[in-house]
């Protein structure tokens, strides 16, 4: 067989697989290699591919089979000093550990997310743009546990707000050139804002034009583009537009996805893009869109700059929200075949979610739900005698009634008992619930409407610290103290108490030993 027949087939056939190991990527690539690795990551693949990773980052896993530096830096809150967070074993899993040891009794921000490609393009704190000043917020660095091939880790937890830059890079695409990139995401952590976004960007951090972007976007904003359903949606932000796909507006062929673990893919070559997406836990990609540019002036040629954003969009607009586990900008086009292979080594290794426990928690115990926003450090969520719910201090001096209207019987939750209920230890019968988006007390009636609005799922403390709870119907909204008043609250959005102002440290609750 030639030796190009065969180079073919081969390339076929771990592209097929997506399992091969890092010594065939190697060959594979037409470069003599000594890796020994014993894992094969997806830069490993698109590598092999002709398309090689520039940039690559993620705070849960290697993407490289030989790659056994750092994942990312957190700063602690107590004495600011730093930690680089590393894997378990080269080619492995974050040591999620480590973080936990050095954040013990403080809380920390991910201050640095490494770059694994060797070309220095990491990701730090996004500066001010055009569009919002800055610094940006860092994120909280235990906002997002999740599990990885049984190991736990940590995503990027971005609230509105929170934004991570880099525009000093080295290898990423500029002007029309071809670049690829995938992203997993949280499937139900968006936002309808401009823009939670990751990818090519401006330089300057201002808007410079259509054609200066080409990033994946995330979330269910219409103000540019949208799919079928009401979202959220994997969309390309060209600059000055979201595209769902052949030009602005509505694309049929482009579906709501809310995979708790999403992979998202955008990709682009003079006059050729493309959106792609899949369940990054099963399955493979499906492509949204492959064709010619937007027909709108700007978009072909491509005038890419080659910075780098994560969360935020060219000119630092920061009015989204998502989470960020991995994700990697590759130099050329990568085919169909070869992301078809980095989706199965996706799938493989092994994404779950990572339940909050606590004994306070648990149906049958009585809790207390304390604030932690620095106003309010001493109040707790109570009812008050109108039924509406507020935050107030409660301490040991408080009469018995405060305490039992601050004590709540936890409940497996009434419309999904994988989440929690909470009833009034004053009132029995009365349940927690939201009502126009406000909370109060009322005595339940078994309907479908009252469960659900009487339904909150544990989630892990948006600022990094205690309890976050998360209205079953919905999923955008949280338990929220507002101006001491009780509510199920956006990160942003259209009522007053969506304020993206103390969002997380507002939906975050330090669930204490009941007052009564
Ligand atoms: O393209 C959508 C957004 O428009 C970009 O992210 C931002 O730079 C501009 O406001």
């Amino acid at each position: 067989m030639a030796a190009r027949t065969w180079l073919r087939r081969a390339r076929q056939t771990l592209l097929a697989s997506g399992t091969t190991a890092v010594l065939a990527a190697g060959l594979l690539a037409g470069t003599a290699t000594t890796s020994q690795a014993a894992t094969q990551g997806p830069c490993d693949i698109y590598a092999a591919g002709g398309t090689p990773c520039v940039a690559a980052h993620s705070t849960t896993r290697a993407l490289f089979g030989g790659y056994g530096g750092s994942l990312y830096q957190v700063r602690r809150a107590s004495d600011g000093a730093t930690r680089d967070i590393g894997l378990l074993s080269t080619g492995g899993y974050a040591d999620a550990a480590a973080q936990d040891a050095f954040c013990a009794g403080t809380t920390c921000v991910i201050t640095v997310v490494y770059d694994q490609s060797g070309r220095g393009n990491s990701l730090t704190q996004a500066p001010a743009g055009g569009a919002a000043g800055g610094p940006d917020n860092l994120a909280p660095a235990a906002a997002a546990p999740v599990k990885v091939g049984g190991h736990p880790a940590y995503g990027v937890y971005v609230a509105a707000g929170t934004g991570y830059r880099n525009n000093h890079t080295s290898g990423i695409a500029t002007g029309d050139q071809p670049e690829g990139m995938y992203a997993i995401f949280d499937g139900t952590h968006f936002g309808g804002g401009c823009c939670f976004d990751y990818g090519n960007a401006e330089t300057n951090n201002l808007d410079t034009g259509n054609g200066h972007m080409e990033a994946i976007y995330f979330g269910d904003s219409t103000i540019w583009g949208s799919g079928t359903g009401s979202g959220p949606w994997v969309m390309a932000d060209l600059e000055n537009g979201l595209y769902s796909g052949a030009n602005v507006g509505y694309n049929a062929n482009d579906p709501s996805v809310s995979n708790r673990f999403l992979t998202a893919v955008v990709k682009g070559a003079p006059n050729l893009w493309a959106i792609r997406a899949g369940n990054a836990q099963s399955g493979g990609l499906s492509t949204y869109y492959s064709g010619a540019r937007p027909n709108a002036s700007g978009y072909n040629p491509m005038h890419k700059e080659g910075a780098i954003i994560l969360g935020i969009g060219g000119d630092n607009s920061k009015s989204s929200s998502g989470t960020f586990y991995e994700g990697v900008m590759t130099s050329g086009y990568p085919s169909d075949a070869t992301e078809n292979a980095v989706q199965a080594n996706i799938t493989a290794a092994g994404y779950q979610t990572a339940p909050v426990t606590s004994s306070l928690l648990t149906p049958g115990a009585r809790v207390s739900l304390r604030a932690t926003t620095a106003c309010c450090t001493a109040d707790y969520l109570r009812h008050n005698a109108d039924s509406t719910v507020a935050i107030s201090p409660i301490s040991a001096t408080s009469s018995a009634s405060d305490k039992a209207d601050a004590t709540w019987v936890v409940h497996s939750g009434l419309a999904d008992s994988s989440c929690l209920s909470f009833e009034s230890a004053a009132v029995p019968g009365q349940y927690l619930r939201h009502s126009g988006f406000q909370l109060y007390t009322a005595t339940g009636n078994g309907t479908a409407l009252f469960n659900q609005d009487a339904t909150f799922c544990p989630r892990a403390g948006h600022s990094g610290q205690g309890v976050s709870f998360q209205s079953s119907n919905y999923p955008n909204k949280y338990l929220r103290h507002y101006n001491y008043t009780g509510y199920v609250a956006g990160d942003g959005g259209s009522n007053t108490w969506d304020n993206a102002n103390s969002w997380s440290e507002d939906t975050s609750w330090l669930a204490a030993q009941a007052w009564s």
